[in-house]
């Protein structure tokens, strides 16, 4: 029998109430473990409505506050899922631990079935993916994929759909190799994700992704700003690894998508009204210092510009992963001016991309990203083939 997690700080009340409830009335759940940020109305309300569904169920609803776990980044979603994993070690009754956001309308049964059934094939982690507007999903591709392609192009990082999702099973080997990283438990903030997604890959678990074709229907973020700190915390997991190699082999299935609903092709998913004044927001006299110092000179005179009036063609798809390769090397989590950088070069690719790409519709604008993802991917993989022959061919030319 499996468990079920939903870390949740303040949600709808209806959406997570019923969300604990479909998930208690599973017939795989024995247990629903509800692990909240802090002691606020969401988690009252599951207070009160605690013991009516443990009756109606015959089930366990579980209230925790999440723990302090990690020591040095903010106490975020990464204590919670922490949380989570260590009781989850902790109750040996539970074999295998499902988390889903706490906030997802479109949530039911199905979610549940659908990674129990792969799990039953013996596959160590399953994640969920969904369709996403082509306008969501904006550090997904532009930062975390493009990472994954950038330094471990012939891992299976590149190729996971949705390595950012907060919705997948894990199995009690996977939740073991999890909390015995010290990388994972370290990372309490939004950056856990990242960090089981390269974990999982770098241990050689058996990975599957399944699909819901519902999408996944929650409370959507005005300008891009709502996603500053994500965005932030998200690339910093990514540089923290950048040394990092994987050497092992994972198995690795993904189930065929089905056509995307008009309601996710036609949604917008951020509000650019409200972005377009990013470009000019919070600039100081450093930030132009290092943009000049640090970047190309198209990006650079192309973001100076946009102080001035909104504009983007700069930021292109090269421009980005040039970008990319420089904050690699240089960002410093914590510095605001590098921190400011890093969000408004962003916002004028998220810009581009979709005045350039999503206004040509829908299947454009999603090509458009996988192609930059595959191109990324096959000439890091052909770079890091080329320096690996490189001492081969010099010891050649010495004999
Ligand atoms: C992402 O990029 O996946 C974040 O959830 C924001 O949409």
């Amino acid at each position: 029998m499996s468990l079920v997690c939903f870390p949740f700080k303040e949600e709808d009340v209806s959406v997570v109430v019923r969300n604990i409830e479909c998930a208690a009335s599973h017939p795989s759940i024995a247990g629903v473990l509800c692990v909240g940020f802090s002691k606020g109305e969401t988690w009252h309300a599951i207070e009160s409505a605690k013991s009516a569904i443990e009756q109606s169920t015959g089930k366990s609803v579980i209230l925790l506050q999440q723990r302090r776990i990690g020591t040095s980044l903010r106490g975020g979603k990464g204590d919670g899922m922490n949380t989570a994993l260590v009781y989850f070690l902790d109750n040996t009754e539970y074999h295998r631990l499902h988390f889903y956001d706490a906030d997802i309308v479109s949530f039911s049964a199905s979610w549940i079935s659908k990674a129990e059934k792969q799990a039953d094939l013996d596959y160590d982690v399953v994640r969920h993916y969904f369709p996403r507007s082509s306008t969501d999903a904006m550090i997904t591709w532009l930062v975390t994929k493009i990472g994954f392609a950038l330094l471990w192009p012939n891992s299976i990082l590149p190729a996971i759909e949705q390595p950012l999702g907060g919705e997948l099973l894990v199995s009690r080997k996977a939740a073991e190799i999890l909390i015995a990283d010290q990388r994972v438990r370290d990372q309490s903030d939004w950056g856990i994700d990242t960090l089981y997604t390269f974990v999982m890959a770098q241990a050689g678990l058996r990975m599957a992704e399944v699909y819901v074709p519902e999408g996944k229907v929650h409370a959507l973020y005005g300008g891009l700003q709502d996603l500053r700190t994500m965005l932030v915390e998200c690339f910093a997991a990514i540089q923290s690894l950048r040394n990092e190699v994987i050497v092992t082999e994972s198995r690795y299935r993904i189930e065929n998508p089905r056509p995307v609903p008009e309601a996710v092709k036609q949604k917008i998913g951020y509000n650019i009204e409200k972005t377009l004044k990013l470009l000019k927001s919070n600039w100081s006299p450093r930030q132009k210092e290092l943009l000049q110092e640090y970047f190309d000179p198209a990006l650079a005179n192309g973001m100076l510009h946009a102080i001035e009036w909104p504009c983007w063609s700069f930021a292109d798809e090269e421009a980005w992963i040039s970008a990319y390769q420089k904050f690699l090397d240089h960002f410093e989590k914590g510095d605001f001016d590098w921190e400011e950088l890093l969000f408004k070069i962003w916002v004028a690719r998220v810009l581009n991309h979709t005045m350039k790409n999503v206004i040509r519709g829908y299947d454009a604008a999603l090509g458009a990203l996988r192609d930059l993802i595959w191109e990324t991917q096959h000439n890091a993989a052909i770079q890091l083939k080329a320096s690996s022959e490189a001492p081969a061919s010099n010891s050649a030319h010495a004999i």
